[in-house]
């Protein structure tokens, strides 16, 4: 086989056979294939597309690339939840408490932040001594015991995802369902999951900007899981303006912790509670939405959700007393208002420029290498749909170093529009895909 003949029949619109497809993902991954060549069949692929079998091909080449991780020493059904990133989404602080609490096992491989987008690992790390570092052995005992535990994702889990999308991401290749799709998926099937819950985010802060290609995403996904005998179901919700208030790692977690207190955000909560209810269904926990969004709400009216959070917290080293008294995180030194310059409705606050807001002053990684600044952030004053006066906060801006502020606050300038007619309402949850 030669790599020229398999970049000449996909960029000349051929099908690429799974033999084809394995050839290119382990001699990539083993090194043995050049970046070039490489990077002109992912552009041959982002213009030609690839069918259902060869994104299903291409997933399960990258989840034998490397480690498929055996969770089956863990009792019942483990239900993942992923989404497809966001900013200032903290559901996953949220749900794995409440679906712990409810009884489900929750074993969750996170990732870090990278760019605007942030990361489970960066927010708990803001609780002081948790470590998410722990041998398999102890996520596994964890997962038994609290029936929730979250750890990094071990090296070795779809490597040749880890190179594919690093070559994408500099040649322009990224948003390409197929690609993307294979992408996560192939992580997802290689963490051990026996069902999958995914947030396909969609609007000015993902990287689906359309309804139809959100759509067709998820369902993409959805048919790879189905596929490979993994249940899976995905729910499309809006990224246009972040989720909740916060946009900060510390804050996140405050976010999340006042959210389990049942004094969270309002999407940020229905948010949770739909994504819940589809993973208790999946772990077979409840038969239909109906009865485990009550299963759910009890978890929260009760305590049992938070004191979940705070087990979890104590079983991974930290001080379960900062969910008591969120004055423990991490806290920025100055608080500065952003104000609006004029009266009307919030008619947008863009995602994507809130999230960078938010990375300038710190709480993001601009290269793999950066240092993150636990403490600080933006948190929103003000939402889509709400009148604001001038003169009031949009805004806080969480700094610690002020010499960062005005790149901040332009973003925020960019960020924010303001009119004076009340903006169309625009849903949080679009559909579900099974
Ligand atoms: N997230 C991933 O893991 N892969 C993609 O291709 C896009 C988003
Ligand atoms: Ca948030």
């Amino acid at each position: 086989m030669r790599m020229y003949d398999i970049i000449l029949k996909k960029r000349n619109g051929g099908e690429l056979t799974k033999e084809e497809i394995e050839f290119v993902v382990n001699g990539y991954t083993k090194g043995e294939i050049p970046d070039y060549q490489v990077s002109a069949l992912l552009m041959a692929i982002y213009f030609q597309k690839m069918n259902k079998r060869e994104t299903a091909d291409l997933t399960m080449a990258m989840v034998n690339s490397g480690e498929v991780v055996d969770l089956s020493a863990i009792e019942g059904i483990k239900v993942d939840k992923h989404s497809t990133g966001g900013v200032g989404d903290t559901t996953t602080l949220v749900l794995g408490p409440m679906v712990a609490a409810a009884g489900a096992p929750v074993a969750k491989m996170s990732g870090r932040g990278l760019g605007h987008t942030g990361g489970t690992l960066d927010k708990l790390e803001s609780i002081k001594g948790l470590s998410i570092e722990m041998p398999k052995e102890k996520f596994i005992e964890n997962v038994n015991k609290v029936k929730l535990a979250v750890a990094g994702q071990t090296a070795n889990l779809a490597p040749a995802d880890k190179k594919l999308y690093a070559l994408r991401d500099v040649t322009a290749t990224v948003d390409n369902i197929s690609l993307i799709a294979s992408s996560i998926m192939s992580k997802k099937i290689a963490a051990g999951a026996d069902a999958i819950v995914l947030d396909v985010k969609t609007g000015a802060g993902a990287f689906m900007k359309t309804l139809d290609d959100s759509f067709a995403l998820a369902k993409e996904m959805v048919d790879i899981g189905t596929n490979v005998g993994r249940n899976t179901i995905a729910i499309v919700s809006d990224m246009d303006e972040p989720l909740g208030f916060a946009v900060g790692n510390a804050l996140e977690v405050k976010e999340a912790i006042d959210t389990l207190k049942g004094k969270g955000p309002k999407d940020l909560y229905e948010l949770c509670m739909t994504l819940g209810s589809y993973m208790l269904i999946l772990a077979k926990k409840a038969d239909n939405v109906e009865t485990a969004r009550e299963i759910l709400e009890d978890t929260i009216r009760t305590g049992a959700a938070l004191n979940k959070f705070k087990e979890f917290v104590a079983a991974q080293g930290g001080d379960p007393e900062v969910i008591d008294n969120p004055e423990l995180l991490p806290k920025a030194e100055h608080i500065i208002e952003f104000k609006a310059e004029e009266s009307g409705y919030v008619n947008k606050i863009v995602a994507i420029e809130v999230g960078l807001a938010a990375l300038v002053l710190g709480a993001g990684r601009e290269t793999k290498e950066s240092q993150i600044d636990l403490a600080v952030g933006v948190v929103l004053n003000k939402k889509v749909g709400d009148y604001v006066e001038k003169g009031e906060p949009l805004a806080y801006i969480h700094v610690n170093d002020m010499s960062k502020l005005k790149d901040c606050e332009e973003r925020l300038k960019r960020a924010f529009q303001v009119t004076k007619e009340k903006p169309e309402h625009r849903p949080l949850i679009f559909g579900v895909v099974t």
